[in-house]
């Protein structure tokens, strides 16, 4: 096998052979080289564990981002005699370099290490990987750039970057996981579980090579065979976690500013969107309602009654969301309770010389919870319960980098000190440089289990700027503050997107832009798009133009409400998305290649482009600033236009572009729940369920509901199919599962793409020849039902 090596290295390697024997271990193995040792053990068929120990001692087993019980599973494997096969994956240890190559079981090529499996150098390690020609690096989280992270470098480490440029890195938050999509053994995804401040190189120094550095920490990675991008994020998120299923409200409609300043201008803002019959779920609170800006405190003069005002609210099908800094401000005997509360149990970091730290954020200086002991997370999930008792739906953790102001790292010292006492770490203290990146994350689970213990029903909803690997388990996330520019709503699109693939299916943008002021064609598009994100909320900054969806008069109004309006009549679907991303770990955006992976090779600019589930498919123009004309390329297979209904002759469209239009389109097969609509997920829809029936190949849809707020109540899935048949078409409606009771007695079906005349269960049904749309009833039944349809 080794024929051809020069002696020298022949030599080497039968010298070194006898100590590097590869040891077989039930699930894995191991070997030596020289103080050098690899351990790699296998999770399941598809998820490898790669361990390296320097100078023979193993780093803690113990992790942020993957709990005990997913790192304690294990499979049986075969061994070989230079590694070992699972059921899926053959390993090769090189008992030379310690490198490892990773084949299918067909013998393609998937990952393979360049030199050694790690080199030391001190505290710190380096891994390579070969990245073949072709290769795509999809993930790492919220990065800024394209989405193919190819040809760049990146630094994670969670840093408060207001008015963020489209090439800055880094940004918020730190994900240390990549997808590598296009060699010869399919797709494969790495994870390295480091806190520290790491970084990946795809090929920016050297070409088709992967470079992973750390200056300390574990080299303890994760590699996750695919083939397809699909199963690595499904994979990934086995193993980090899936995003829980967020309350259905999270889908509304969400208004938000940073300066929304008293009790009065809340209730304006609300009769403002009720006169307007413009749908809100939520409006937010920022930091101005607060005392001073101090957390946990409530500006009496301004805010008189916060429990009247979310009940007040509430009756309007409106709810609050309000911000909750971590920074406690640091007021000793002045009878803030949550400093003296947090103080008399030790509950803040300590500076290098031992002192509780103190250092300015908005309330002036600030005291930082330990939030990686799990005592001082369990304290700051106490600090909720007033809130939780106002009525506030969900809470708003804000500069979790942590942000500290005054000073030019824009956080706190490298060397203050934090305790670890949680999960299965040994209890010790830790330097910031490896809390830094989970400090955010831990924040919100803090937020996350105090929500829960307070409310045990109820599914919490924080909402993060900051995060780690497996964030996703406590938070949906936003992508900090951003401009009002057209790059950055493209940007958008990506950070949202490769926050979907790398574990946070729930994401936003600040709609408009944080800073600066949207043109009103901008605010405009921007609404547009965000129709069809995840997390859809308005947001903007203290003394910037007011972007309020009203402001731009009518023409701009009329727009955004009825693209609002859409999003609340495909609520069936998205929240049947939503519950699917938290099951599976699918992505609710994804980008087009993850259902059809025939458009990495499309010749279109499909960076505005994105699908929502696997159905619908948000083809925007590339640069909607520009009046030229884009195309739209559609994945192989027949599509039907979203808006009206008609069927897509071929697949690659041209278009001027249009403020009024949004190119959307659904798959040929799909069937789309939808509703009537209503002025929030409060209202109960009135009328009957919609099925939009899109006939192809593959015909199906499914749909979820359930009372939207509770963790354990009961909930209904129903699944639908049609074929294509010599008479005509069948629709079968699947039996109802789940004891949730819907909000419809009936079901109004539309078939899209019909010609001619039609019959329905052998009566003549109507069809609107123009439309090509075949509609008719049937009462709604738990019973599975088929339905003929037959041409005339
Ligand atoms: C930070 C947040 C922003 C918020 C502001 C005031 O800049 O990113 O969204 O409005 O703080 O709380």
């Amino acid at each position: 096998m080794k024929t051809g090596l020069i002696l020298g290295t022949t030599l080497l390697l039968l010298a070194s052979s006898a100590s590097a024997a590869i040891r077989a271990l039930p699930n894995g193995a191991e070997a030596d080289q020289g103080p050098a040792r690899v351990r790699v053990t296998a999770l399941s068929d598809e998820i490898l564990r790669v361990r390296f120990a320097r100078d023979g001692r193993w780093s803690e087993d113990a992790s942020w981002a993957v709990p005990a019980d997913v790192r304690a599973r294990k499979v049986a494997v075969t061994p070989t005699a230079d590694g070992f096969s699972t059921g899926t994956v053959t390993v090769r240890i090189d008992p030379q370099t310690l490198g490892l190559t990773l084949f299918d079981r067909q013998g393609r090529l998937i990952s393979q290490d360049l030199g050694q499996g790690a080199r030391f150098d001190g505290a710190s390690f380096t891994l390579r990987k070969a990245m073949p020609i072709g290769e795509h690096i999809w993930g790492m989280g919220d990065k800024t750039g394209s989405l193919d992270r190819r040809g760049g470098t990146f630094v994670n480490w969670n840093t408060d970057a207001f008015g963020f440029s489209p090439g800055q890195d880094p940004i918020y938050k730190s994900i240390p996981f990549y997808i590598a999509d296009g060699g010869t053994g399919g797709a494969y995804g790495l994870f390295l579980d480091n806190t520290f401040r790491t970084a990946f190189d795809f090929g920016h120094k050297r070409e088709n090579e992967i470079e992973i550095s750390a200056p300390d920490g574990p080299a303890d990675y994760y590699l996750i065979a695919g083939p397809t991008v699909r199963d690595v994020v499904r994979r990934y998120t086995d193993l980090t976690g899936k995003a829980p299923l967020a309350p259905l409200w999270s889908l509304g409609y969400q208004q938000s500013r940073y300066s929304y300043m008293s009790d009065a201008e809340v209730r304006q803002i609300a009769a403002r969107f009720k006169q307007e019959r413009f749908p809100l779920d939520l409006i937010w609170l920022d930091i101005d309602y607060q005392d001073r800006n101090r957390p946990f405190t409530v500006n009496r003069t301004t805010f008189p009654d916060m429990a009247k005002l979310n009940a007040d609210m509430n009756r309007d099908g409106i709810r609050l969301v309000a911000i909750t800094d971590l920074h406690i401000a640091h007021l000793p005997n002045q009878g803030y309770a949550p400093y003296d509360s947090g103080a008399a149990g030790n509950n803040f970091v300590h500076d290098a010389t031992g002192k509780t730290y103190v250092a300015p954020v908005w309330p002036g200086p600030s005291v930082f919870p330990d939030f990686t002991r799990k005592a001082s997370r369990d304290w700051w999930g106490t600090l909720y319960r007033q809130f939780a008792g106002y009525g506030f739906a969900g809470f708003w953790n804000d500069m979790n980098e942590p942000a500290v102001f005054e000073t030019p790292t824009k956080t706190m010292p490298l060397d203050n000190v934090h305790r670890i006492e949680s999960d299965d770490f040994a209890p010790r203290d830790a330097l910031h440089t490896e809390i830094h990146n989970v400090f955010g994350m831990q924040n919100t689970r803090g937020t996350f289990d105090g929500l829960k213990k307070l409310r045990p029903n109820e599914r919490p909803f924080v909402m993060t700027r900051a995060s780690y690997a497996g964030g996703q388990r406590y938070a949906v996330t936003w992508t900090g503050d951003n401009s009002s520019t057209w790059d950055h709503l493209r940007l958008a699109v990506q950070q949202q997107i490769s926050l979907g693939l790398s574990g946070f299916g729930y994401s936003g943008a600040d709609v408009g832009g944080f800073a600066g002021g949207p043109s009103p064609d901008l605010l405009t598009r921007w609404f547009e798009f965000a129709t069809f994100m995840p997390i859809f909320r308005d947001h903007s900054a203290v003394n910037t133009p007011r972007v309020e969806p009203w402001l731009d008069g009518p023409r701009h109004l009329a727009i955004r409400k009825r693209f609002v309006e859409e999003r609340y009549r495909l609520m069936p679907y998205f929240y049947t998305v939503a519950e699917e991303n938290a099951r599976t770990g699918d992505p609710i955006m994804r980008p087009l290649f993850y259902d059809y992976p025939d458009m990495l090779k499309t010749s279109c600019d499909t960076q505005m482009s994105f699908t929502v589930g696997r159905d619908l498919l948000v083809a925007g123009p590339a640069h909607p600033e520009s009046p030229q004309l884009f195309d739209v390329c559609l994945p192989q297979g027949r599509w039907f236009d979203y808006w009206s209904g008609l069927p897509v002759t071929g697949n690659k469209l041209t278009f001027v572009p249009d403020l009024e239009r949004l190119p959307v389109y659904v798959r040929a097969g799909a069937i789309v729940p939808r509703q009537p609509l209503v002025q929030s997920t409060m209202e109960r829809p009135s009328g009957a369920l919609q099925l939009d029936v899109y006939p192809g190949e593959d015909c199906r849809g499914e749909l979820y509901l359930d009372d939207g707020l509770t963790t354990n109540g009961a909930s209904l899935r129903q699944s639908f199919r049609c074929a294509v048949t010599p008479a005509g078409l069948t629709l079968d409606l699947g039996k109802r599962s789940g004891g949730y009771r819907p909000w419809w007695t009936a079901v109004d079906v539309a078939v899209h793409g019909w010609t001619g005349g039609a019959s329905v269960r052998g009566r003549t049904a109507s069809v609107d020849a123009a439309a090509q749309t075949l509609r008719f009833s049937l009462p709604a039944s738990a019973r599975a039902s088929r339905v003929e349809i037959a041409r005339r």
